[in-house]
């Protein structure tokens, strides 16, 4: 941006807010709304489509803000932040390519400030998935996330435990997420971390915690599908992968989803208990990732990811926000499955669904 003074930077920022707020808004809304002239409003635009963001204006003064350049998510998330009092996204890193967002948040893990902390990539060139998996996406179609937590995720259980809990939240904040970023679907959790549309992943999560027990900190990474077409994901996931363009025909602006996390995730880890809608408690959000899941009375088989780790079958009775997934074996003896350990396939196809 050679030669634009702070004034127009100023005014960038301004006019991307009015889009922001007012996905369907007109010239003279966003006029009003700035208090700029009209040439410093036009150029601001002409900025903003630089910066990637794809604009629609009509003849008749309609403006549309369709999707949002990652150079400006920053912008955004951090005043939705401030503007919300929120304590995830207070802070927000922004990278065009990165190693692994979750690599990044642990970076900056030892310093307190930086409780809350987002970050976000177009690509990752080092992506990893659960129990070692590599995570690979396209650059600019999903929505590649971390978010780090200090001082535990919440005050009970210890960081060890926080893990298993913060994924089981975040699968929550996901699922609903992509539900109002995209009206119309149906967003369903599969214990432990995926998120699905119509039996197809659409996302999963990473939580992870290091070093020492008492090492107050978690990191929790987010991968969303959001604008991948039929021939954009690998050969071997091609079956099992689905986008959120794939699921409704739409286009999905990437940031839209990324905020709605953003908030559902913060209603679930900042104030006592209060799950993925806001002000309520703790057992209405275990009742609601439940109903999303849908796994209890399903015959399973898990597999232990520890080496040399056993085969287990058996039924699904109950799902534990701390100790996981609760499992009866043939001889009535009860497991619980930690989140951290375990690979799962389904022995029979859900009832119903
Ligand atoms: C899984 O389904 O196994 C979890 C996938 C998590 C992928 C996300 S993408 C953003 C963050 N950074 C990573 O390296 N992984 C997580």
């Amino acid at each position: 941006m050679s030669g634009m003074g702070p004034m127009t930077e100023r005014v960038v920022t301004s006019v991307l807010l009015a889009l922001w707020r007012r996905p369907e808004t007109t010239m003279a809304a966003v006029l009003r709304e700035t208090l700029a002239p009209v040439p410093e409003v036009r150029e601001a635009l002409g900025v903003l489509r630089e910066r990637r963001c794809l604009i629609e204006e009509e003849p008749g003064g309609a403006l549309r803000l369709v999707s949002t350049g990652l150079a400006c998510w920053r912008d955004v998330l951090e005043d939705m932040a401030r503007r919300e009092k929120l304590r995830v996204g207070r802070r927000v890193m922004v990278f065009f390519r990165t190693s692994s967002t979750n690599d990044v948040a642990w970076q900056c893990a030892v310093n307190p400030e930086m409780d809350g902390l987002v970050v976000v990539a177009d690509e990752q060139t080092a992506g990893r998935g659960r129990l070692g998996h590599v995570w690979s996406a396209k650059a600019e179609q999903s929505v590649l996330m971390s978010v780090l937590l200090r001082g535990g995720a919440r005050e009970r259980g210890g960081v060890e435990r926080n893990a298993e809990w913060l994924t089981m939240v975040t699968g929550l904040a996901v699922a609903a997420a992509v539900e109002e970023a995209a009206p119309g679907i149906e967003a369903r959790i599969k214990w432990p971390n995926d998120v699905l549309i119509g039996g197809r992943k659409v996302a999963g999560i990473l939580a992870e915690r290091r070093g020492a027990a008492n090492e107050e900190a978690v990191v929790v990474g987010i991968g969303i599908n959001v604008m991948q077409g039929s021939g954009d994901f690998p050969g071997g996931i091609a079956e099992r992968a689905t986008s959120m363009y794939q699921a409704t025909g739409r286009a999905v602006d990437r940031l839209r989803v990324a905020a709605a996390v953003v908030r559902k995730l913060d209603a679930c880890v900042s104030g006592g208990g209060a799950g993925a809608g806001q002000g309520r408690g703790e057992e209405s959000w275990i009742r609601e990732w439940k109903d999303r899941c849908g796994m209890i009375g399903m015959r399973i088989t898990a597999r232990s990811a520890a080496e040399g780790g056993g085969v287990l079958s058996g039924e699904v009775v109950d799902v534990d926000p701390l100790e996981g997934l609760v499992v009866r074996d043939a001889a009535g003896a009860v497991h619980f499955l930690s989140a951290q350990r375990t690979t799962l396939s389904e022995d029979e196809p859900r009832k119903g669904r």
